[in-house]
């Protein structure tokens, strides 16, 4: 359940996937050609990282937004990337024949749409976390990147950082014993977002190529830029927005390549009276049982979140504890780790570090040129597991109840209501997945 070996397994399938198809000769190092998809927040640093990037030329930006897209034209060019063909409908850059990967920064509802879209146009994806916006559209990512042999990473940078990875290396070697539990807690501030109306979308909006597939429902100025991640129909809550990065560590460390098979979860909005659709104050429980009577079989993740908090906790907003039959570890994804020891001595401390974007990019670009010996290092297979975790645990805590996941399956057996939850409505929409 834990080894070196399924450190390593993490990345490896996505390695036997073929390498990218178009791509130049500058000097020694292939050229590719990309599009960004939704370079609007977290696309824009996407687009200033790979500006300075030499292995990639931007050739397409795509935004719904005319001012954002704009902006990120700007960006492209103030760092260094010089001009890209500018479009709001990603149909346009998937048909570019010279494109060999994009990158995928839209809302969490258009991921996975999006993904299958350009897996069937032979595109390598990378696409921002969680995933997915439900369990069954992340097994179809799945399914689709295994089908056409292409790439799809995973935007969880600390996965390529260089702190955490040494982290996860002492852990696997038994730094602190045998390693039955894991906490990931995220502690933020967030705003109150208010109860605002329905409106009329900003001319410079196409707010129905945003909504995509999902079905229509009135503009709200709650949606868009950024805030869509507190509705359902959209994001996932800040489970699956910061939570994400640190449970996704969690698993790593803990060890576990496959699903918990049952989950508790409880809290609400203990704290804001507004349109945020997610509770504000979770605990979840996710426990793992692979079945034997062996110390190590039966292992627990634990995931706290309180998002009005004007303080961190053990020194990080959000935060890691591994906790083994010898010892323990604490992780930040931007600070250091330490292990405490037997009578609560610190035993090794590691030096600060921050989550390393440009390195999970050229991860991504040494799997796409077949360079990186472990694969993707955020490998949809592996992050999967990660989102799949996130959405387990919102839907203990809406339902109040124990969620029994069949692992195999991914289906909860004899809960209709709760089985529902794993999948989503959609409308008629050229990207509606076909296999939902
Ligand atoms: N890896 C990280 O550390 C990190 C950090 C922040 C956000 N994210 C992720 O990045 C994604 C975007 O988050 P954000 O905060 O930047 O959101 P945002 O709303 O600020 O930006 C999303 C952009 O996508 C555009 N868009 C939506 N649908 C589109 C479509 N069909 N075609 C083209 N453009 C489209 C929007 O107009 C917007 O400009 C989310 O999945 C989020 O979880 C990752």
């Amino acid at each position: 359940m834990h080894s070196r070996r399924s450190f390593l397994r993490q990345g490896a399938l996505a390695a036997t996937a073929s390498v990218a198809g178009p791509a130049i000769l500058r000097g020694q190092s292939p050229v590719h050609t990309v599009g960004i998809i939704g370079p609007g927040g977290m696309g824009s640093n996407h687009v200033r990282t790979l500006a300075k990037n030499p292995r990639v030329r931007i050739a397409w930006l795509c935004d719904v937004d005319r001012t954002r897209l704009a902006a990120a034209a700007k960006t492209l060019a103030d760092a260094g990337g010089g001009t890209a063909k500018t479009t709001g409908d990603l149909r346009q850059v998937l048909a570019d024949a010279a494109v060999d990967a994009v990158w995928i920064a839209t809302p969490d509802h258009w991921h996975a749409p999006a993904t299958l879209l350009a897996l069937a146009a032979g595109k390598h994806v990378y696409v921002e976390k969680p995933c997915s916006h439900n369990v069954h559209e992340g097994r179809l990512m799945i399914d689709a990147a295994r089908r056409t042999g292409r790439i799809v990473q995973v935007g969880t940078q600390s996965r390529s950082t260089a702190h955490v990875r040494a982290a996860i290396e002492r852990l696997r070697s038994g730094a602190i014993g045998t390693i039955l539990a894991a906490k990931a807690w995220n502690s933020q501030l967030r705003s109150n977002i208010g109860h605002v109306p329905a409106s009329e979308p900003p001319d410079t909006f196409d707010y129905d190529t945003w909504l995509g597939p999902v079905p229509h429902r009135p503009y709200h100025e709650n949606f868009h830029p950024g805030r869509w991640r507190w509705f359902r129909a959209f994001g996932a809550g800040d489970m699956g927005n910061d939570g994400v990065h640190d449970i996704d560590i969690a698993a790593w460390g803990l060890g576990v390549d496959t699903h918990p098979r049952r989950i508790t979860g409880s809290g609400g909005k203990y704290f804001f009276d507004d349109d945020q659709e997610f509770p504000d104050t979770e605990y979840v429980s996710f426990e793992y049982d692979s079945g034997t009577n062996e110390v190590g079989s039966k292992k627990q993740l634990i995931f706290e979140q309180r998002i009005w908090s004007p303080y961190h906790q053990e020194d990080a907003e959000n935060g890691n504890a591994w906790y083994g039959t010898e010892g323990m570890m604490l992780l930040a994804k931007s600070g250091g780790w330490k292990i405490i020891g037997k009578g609560n001595k610190v035993i090794e401390e590691h030096p600060r570090g921050t989550p390393n974007l440009a390195a999970h990019h050229a991860n991504f670009l040494d799997t796409l040129e077949g360079k990186s010996p472990e694969g993707a290092h955020a490998d949809i297979a592996v992050h999967h597991f990660s989102s799949t975790l996130c959405h387990l645990g919102n839907m203990a805590t809406l339902l109040g109840r124990t969620l029994h996941f069949d692992p195999a399956t991914e289906q909860i057996p004899d809960d209709t209501e709760a089985n529902a939850l794993l999948k989503r409505d959609y409308r008629d929409h050229w990207a509606t997945p076909q296999q939902v």
